[in-house]
């Protein structure tokens, strides 16, 4: 009898693979080729995902036989649920496998902004001993306004408490005693945007995201603020932010992701203000682990006709 086929559409760990290969024919594509992506689906049974692969309502209709669509990560923005489940297709993601690694990345860029990391490494390399040029900013009594308290909201509040910062946030979902147990004070959009110090974007991609810190936002925030975004292109206005930078109303930002990726011509790497990185956010061998296995394990699961539970 033949093997159920799982198409691998991206980077997944070897440990992932190997709990598939166990079970299943993998086949490997490379998810962001849509010539070759298409095709590819036309007779498989379990599709895996990153960030890359856009699984849209054209891809869906190519997959015929297709049963279970599994995210190697958090967000499913890159995923057209509504469609998938019109066909009856599954969608599982693993919840919880890289928020670790996206606190962590959000601290780093929050560190590497305040003081110039990239900035000062890339002149030193190139030969320029500057030391007032770099000079950078302390965390210690600053308010960092976290947009989004969920779980690596929470995790990036955790991770910043010791530095001494004064911890705010923005999320319409959360009760304002939960936030307070965390030792962070709820306010509106408003008020972080007017008291923050560092904003860090912890959101998911929706139509009440996009573009949600635009022009107008940028008008209202400190002229010290840098932002930070290691959660999804297209919340924070790219072009807003390259505006309020060259204007002297931001003082720098550190961001991970952009509004289409990949990217390499984005009008924010020409500012010396920002430092980027492309989407590492969960780019770790632990997150990537994590991932693997667990999406490996509910696509199993699911192809058994078993329960999928939450990870
Ligand atoms: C996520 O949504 O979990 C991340 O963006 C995963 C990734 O890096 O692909």
């Amino acid at each position: 009898m033949n093997k159920p086929v799982v198409l691998v559409a991206e980077e997944l760990s070897q440990a992932g693979l190997a709990v598939l290969g166990a079970d299943f024919e993998v086949r490997q594509v490379d998810g962001a080729d849509r010539s070759a992506f298409l095709p590819a689906l036309s007779d498989v049974d379990a599709l895996i995902v990153r960030s890359a692969t856009q699984v849209d309502a054209e891809a869906v209709a190519h997959a015929p036989k297709l049963r279970v669509v599994a995210r190697a990560g958090v967000g499913l923005d890159n995923v057209d649920v509504e469609a998938a489940t019109k066909a009856g297709i599954m969608v599982v993601n693993a919840p919880t496998s890289n928020i670790t690694s996206a606190a962590e990345h959000t601290v780093a860029l929050i560190l590497a902004s305040a003081r110039n990391v990239a900035q000062a490494h890339t002149a030193l390399k190139g030969g320029e001993w500057k030391r007032s040029k770099y000079t950078g900013v302390e965390l210690d009594e600053k308010v960092v306004g976290i947009l989004g308290l969920g779980k690596i909201g929470q995790l990036v509040a955790q991770r910043l408490a010791p530095f001494g910062v004064e911890l705010i946030a923005y999320d319409p979902y959360l009760p304002a005693a939960r936030a307070a147990a965390m030792g962070v004070q709820l306010v509106s959009l408003d008020e972080v945007l007017a008291k923050a110090d560092f904003i860090t974007v912890h959101l998911p991609k929706s139509k009440e995201t996009i573009g949600l810190i635009g022009e107008r936002e940028l008008h209202m925030v400190k002229p010290n603020v840098r932002l930070i975004n290691v959660a999804r292109g297209g919340i924070i206005d790219e072009n807003a932010l390259y505006s309020a930078i060259k204007e002297g109303r931001v003082a720098g930002a550190g961001i991970d992701v952009f509004p289409k990726e990949p990217v390499t011509d984005s009008p924010l790497f020409e500012l010396d203000q920002v430092v980027v990185t492309p989407h590492l956010g969960a780019s770790t061998h632990e997150a990537q682990e994590k991932a693997g296995t667990q999406v490996a394990r509910s696509v199993k699961l699911a192809l058994g006709g078993e329960f999928v539970p939450d990870a």
